[in-house]
């Protein structure tokens, strides 16, 4: 790939196609809409807002950090609190598909209703070929691949769909991130789906066990980080372990430890983790978060597995 040249003809095609309308980047952090984003900013200027749905299935303190890297590269991003409304929509959800299809709706109806506040056409998102790929070959329903999943983006929600990546995969997609100046923190970051958290807990989702789950994720990135795995993670069962505290039996939550190697996330095969951080991470988990009794290493490729949970 030239990447200059595909660089500028994309800044080119999205001018031509919003022809001076307005549109909107749904942005969350990821190098795919990162870099949708800067694009887009870069074609469209004042004519582009920007927003970043909040739906508290975030890692830590990733909204802040999202906000403050698009503040230092001069561009503006709206936070939308729809916390309470995502976890409405996934309350006693438990099969995959239906916590998905949740999470999507409500995406979606938080986003309509932003762009029609402002009045945007557009809707300017970072979907990859590996996302189309696996929406159509019946590995997953994507959240974002909206002619897979019935929505009709002009009959629906009165905007249309610009997808300036669907050509290229992941690695592709890093080095145009490069090239157009974000930081190493979103060109070199792990990828992290858009249900976030939800696709990494079986069961319910609910703000209680997001919090289990988010506290595990920090420890295991902090912890395999220097690994450069192409996605680490944690994932919480639904089940519940025996566990010993004070002397006295406890029944506690089960993590299971998630590291793949990965080019494109079509294929993946398992991180060979080093014992050591393995017991570190352990050890970690299970003190740092005592309602965690147990936690185990998963040793599945893609196939037969996926890399998320649901
Ligand atoms: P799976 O679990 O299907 O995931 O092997 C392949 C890659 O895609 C990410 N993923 C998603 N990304 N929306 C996204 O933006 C989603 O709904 C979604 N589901 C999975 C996953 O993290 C992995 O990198």
């Amino acid at each position: 790939m030239n990447l200059k040249a595909f660089i500028e003809g994309k800044i080119e095609e999205i001018k031509r196609t919003a022809g001076g309308d307005k549109a909107i980047s749904a942005l969350s952090g990821g190098v795919d809409s990162s870099t949708c984003t800067v694009l887009a900013a870069k074609a469209l200027g004042a004519n582009l807002k920007n927003i970043f749905i909040d739906d508290g299935l975030m890692r830590e303190k990733e909204p802040e950090q999202v906000r403050q890297i698009f503040r230092d590269l001069g561009i503006k991003v709206e936070i939308i609190n729809a916390q309470a409304e995502f976890f409405a929509s996934l309350e006693g959800k438990l099969d995959p598909e239906e916590k998905r299809k949740a999470f999507r709706h409500t995406f979606y109806s938080v986003f309509g209703r932003a762009v029609k506040e402002s009045r945007a056409r557009f809707l300017i998102q970072g979907t990859i070929k590996a996302d189309i790929i696996e929406t159509k070959g019946g590995v997953k329903t994507q959240h974002n691949i909206l002619e897979q999943i019935g929505i009709d983006p002009d009959k629906g929600y009165g905007f249309k769909v610009m997808e300036p990546l669907r050509d290229l995969f992941k690695d592709e997609v890093r080095k145009v991130a490069k090239a157009i100046g974000l930081p190493q923190e979103i060109y070199a970051r792990m990828p992290f789906p858009g249900p976030g958290l939800a696709t990494r807990i079986i069961g319910e989702v609910t703000p209680q066990r997001v919090a289990v789950v988010r506290k595990a994720t920090v420890i295991v990135e902090e912890e395999i980080a220097r690994l450069k795995p192409f996605q680490a993670f944690a994932v919480l069962l639904n089940d519940q372990g025996t566990g010993i505290e004070k002397g006295k039996r406890t029944f506690g939550n089960i993590i299971i430890i998630r590291s793949v190697e990965s080019k494109d996330a079509l294929k993946a095969g398992v991180t060979k983790v080093p014992w050591t951080v393995l017991m570190k991470i352990t050890k970690r988990i299970t003190t740092e978060i005592p309602q965690v009794t147990r936690v185990a290493y998963e040793l599945t490729a893609k196939p037969p597995a996926t890399i998320e949970y649901i």
